[in-house]
């Protein structure tokens, strides 16, 4: 199984990454292929029509299109501004739409106040519907999130390595889950 974090934060001093990062580093230490598309390395311009139709596409939103339809699942890592997602992260999400069909996908928010972007949690599970997908029901709140991880992406305290530790346990469950059903449905069609 393959996974895709898109981390819809860049802006300059930003604290959410680190989230996005240590996601990534814990990932690959469970053996999971996972592919990070980093919004402020792979900026998207604001949306003038979507990667399918439009007549001559930024040329990294084919190629992010492909990273992300290329996923079994996805994480979608924000943080909270003005009670919601990021508007790079949502503008990011509007490029796409087959890309997401039919894929699990868990939502990490963070925040520098103690309530970690519920708010925009809230927001990103409905989003996720709306794009067609399927919204894990536990999410990761990241509150503190200046506090929360060092320059390497090194977890700070045992709450965020305990958190993040049954967040990932949950998350590929619930992406298995959905990536084997597809899988027999794949076999019980070629049969
Ligand atoms: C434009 C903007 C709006 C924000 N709105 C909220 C908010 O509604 N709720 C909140 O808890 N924090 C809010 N914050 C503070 C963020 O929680 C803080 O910047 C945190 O570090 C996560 O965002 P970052 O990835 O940009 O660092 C806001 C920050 C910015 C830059």
């Amino acid at each position: 199984m393959k996974v895709a974090i898109l981390l819809g934060s860049v802006r300059m001093g930003r604290q959410t990454h680190k989230a996005a990062y240590y996601l990534k580093n814990e990932l690959i230490n469970r053996n999971i292929e996972t592919d990070l598309i980093d919004l402020a390395e792979d900026s998207l311009p604001i949306l003038r029509e979507r990667a399918g139709h439009h007549p001559d596409p930024p040329e990294n939103a084919l190629q992010i299109g492909e990273r992300l339809d290329d996923a079994d699942a996805l994480l979608l890592v924000t943080p909270e501004y003005h009670g919601s997602i990021s508007g790079v992260l949502k503008n990011a999400i509007d490029y796409y739409w087959s890309e997401f069909k039919k894929k699990p996908i868990g939502v990490v928010t963070a925040s520098a106040g103690s309530f970690g972007g519920i708010n925009a949690s809230h927001h990103l599970q409905e989003i996720i519907l709306s794009i067609g997908a399927y919204p894990m029901p536990m999410k990761l709140l990241v509150s503190g999130v200046g506090n929360a991880f060092d320059d390497s992406f090194e977890p700070q305290h045992d709450d965020i390595v305990k958190s993040t530790d049954k967040f990932l346990d949950e998350f590929l469950w619930f992406a298995d889950a959905i990536h084997q059903k597809k899988i027999n449905a794949y076999d019980e069609e070629a049969a």
